[in-house]
């Protein structure tokens, strides 16, 4: 949330803007205000013949680092949308107090409104584009924060032997400096932690959110899986996908710019796979691709939607014997958490016991492989969360527990009991999404997603 106050803070100095000319300021104003929201809004013009031209060097570069880190980090606050969308209003409404503005007489200050407009338009861009790209956790944060702070000193310094501007200049970067300590301070209460594995594991699962029947609103496709892209590519921040099928072969999925499309079941792509078709049900979308279990022959596919390209790789360790209770076919299972890929099988030498293998993205080959302590076919399904996987088995009918982990960086294992309730009896897709922190699940043909904490001691 303070990146975009930042960013606002420094128009002229962001790279995007950087046809703003600093010799171009030739009087100075700040303005500060709360949005609807609680995010800082703020505007700031300073005058160059006093204005230090280093100062903005830096905060250009700091504003490049920030730019670059941002492009980075994709898709990781999705829970900040509403605000972004209360922040885009928030300019809207700067736009009309400009054009208020303009209309008044106020010619002591030169502020160019056309200019104001252009960034104003500009913002509103970068906005959309940045909007799940910001990684509020960055240091960066608290250098542009610093940075601000000098500049309020510096101000104070030019107030001695300047006129009443500066004055006007003082009490409100005072202002905006109080707002920005309000922001931060927000900004820390809502920081979602996404990515963070400093914990001891999985806590708890929260109560089930049933979304709602498949997309094709048929209670009899009772085999599928639905899930949103645990490391989308720019400009698929939101993607969901889905795929369902009265048996566990699988012909085609479906793929949706965000929640509501697929709530709306209006997809903007369907994709017949046929020709290379899977099975098993356990697939996962990782950086706009497809990872699914291929029929025949029987290996691991990917379908890349970027490039609309399909790969295959036989393991050749894996067996065709052991599947999920639930399910058939399931003899691949594919997941994605915060250290990459993963791939979760059975096999003859591993006498029907889970082995866990990690995929090298590049190569699509594996790279690393552990020995496990459970019976596949003892288990519901499984999934990875901070390089563990995570085991699942049947309680009762309503509810299912993970009872076993196991950690791919100590090889130890674990009995566990973390319960939560299902939907319906039997599923056939379950995965951790490391983008969200939820788990989502294809519960006998809904879709169904829950929370998962972690024990942060
Ligand atoms: C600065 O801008 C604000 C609104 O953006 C305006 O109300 C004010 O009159 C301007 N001038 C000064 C000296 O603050
Ligand atoms: C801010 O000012 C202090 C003291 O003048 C200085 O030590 C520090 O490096 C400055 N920070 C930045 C980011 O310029
Ligand atoms: C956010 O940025 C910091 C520092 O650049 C980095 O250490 C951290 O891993 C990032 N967080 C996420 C979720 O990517
Ligand atoms: C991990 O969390 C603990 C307790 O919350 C904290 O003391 C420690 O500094 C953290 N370690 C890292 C690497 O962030
Ligand atoms: C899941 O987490 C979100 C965000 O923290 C929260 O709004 C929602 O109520 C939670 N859902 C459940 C079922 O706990
Ligand atoms: C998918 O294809 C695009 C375009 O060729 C490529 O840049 C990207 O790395 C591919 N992704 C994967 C996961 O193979």
């Amino acid at each position: 949330m303070m990146l975009q106050v930042l960013l606002l803070l420094l128009p002229a100095l962001s790279p995007a803007l950087s046809w703003i000319p600093v010799q171009d300021w030739e009087s100075g104003n700040v303005t500060a205000s709360v949005g609807l929201s609680g995010q800082c809004v703020c505007q700031v013009y300073l005058p160059d013949t006093t204005f230090p031209a280093n100062r903005v060097q830096h905060m250009q570069q700091v504003s490049k680092d920030l730019i670059l880190e941002m492009e980075i980090q994709i898709n990781k606050m999705e829970r900040y949308e509403v605000k972004l969308v209360n922040y885009l209003k928030e300019l809207t409404d700067l736009t009309y107090r400009v054009s208020v503005l303009e209309g008044s007489s106020e010619n002591y200050i030169k502020l160019d409104f056309e200019l104001l407009r252009i960034e104003i338009r500009e913002f509103e861009y970068l906005v959309y584009q940045l909007k799940h790209s910001l990684n509020s956790s960055s240091p960066l944060f608290d250098s542009l924060y610093t940075e601000i702070r000098n500049m309020t000193l510096i101000v104070k310094q030019l107030e001695t032997y300047d006129n009443q501007n500066l004055e006007v200049i003082r009490i409100k970067f005072a202002k905006l400096q109080k707002k920005l300590e309000e922001c931060q301070k927000d900004h820390e209460f809502i920081q979602p932690d996404i990515g963070n594995c400093n914990h001891t594991g999985i806590l708890s699962i929260s109560k089930p959110v049933v979304v709602q029947l498949n997309a094709h609103l048929s209670a009899s496709y009772q085999y599928g899986g639905w899930g949103k892209d645990s490391k989308p590519v720019r400009g698929y921040e939101n993607m969901y996908f889905y795929g369902g099928f009265s048996s566990p072969a699988v012909y085609d999925f479906y793929l949706y710019s965000d929640y509501e499309k697929l709530i709306l079941r209006n997809a903007f792509q369907h994709r017949d796979i046929r020709g290379w078709e899977g099975t098993g049900n356990n697939y996962i979308v990782h950086s706009n691709t497809i990872y699914y279990q291929r029929y025949s022959p029987f290996s691991m596919a990917k379908l890349n939607l970027t490039a609309l390209k399909y790969d295959y790789r036989v393991i050749s360790d894996a067996s065709q014997t052991f599947s999920y209770i639930y399910s058939h076919n399931q003899y691949l299972d594919f997941a994605a958490d915060e250290n990459g890929l993963w791939v979760m099988y059975a096999s003859e030498n591993s006498k029907g016991k889970i082995v866990l293998a990690k995929i090298d993205e590049k190569s699509f080959g594996i790279k690393d492989v552990w020995n496990t302590g459970v019976f596949k076919q003892s288990a519901g399904n499984a999934f990875m969360a901070c390089g563990v996987m995570y085991v699942t088995r049947a309680v009762d009918a309503n509810t299912e527990e993970i009872f076993y982990a196991y950690d791919t960086k100590t090889k130890e294992e674990k009995q566990l009991s973390i319960q939560f309730k299902k939907f319906q009896e039997k599923y056939s897709n379950l995965d951790y999404n490391p983008s969200d922190q939820k788990l989502y699940m294809y519960n006998n043909g809904y879709y169904v997603s829950y929370n998962v904490s972690f024990n942060k001691k």
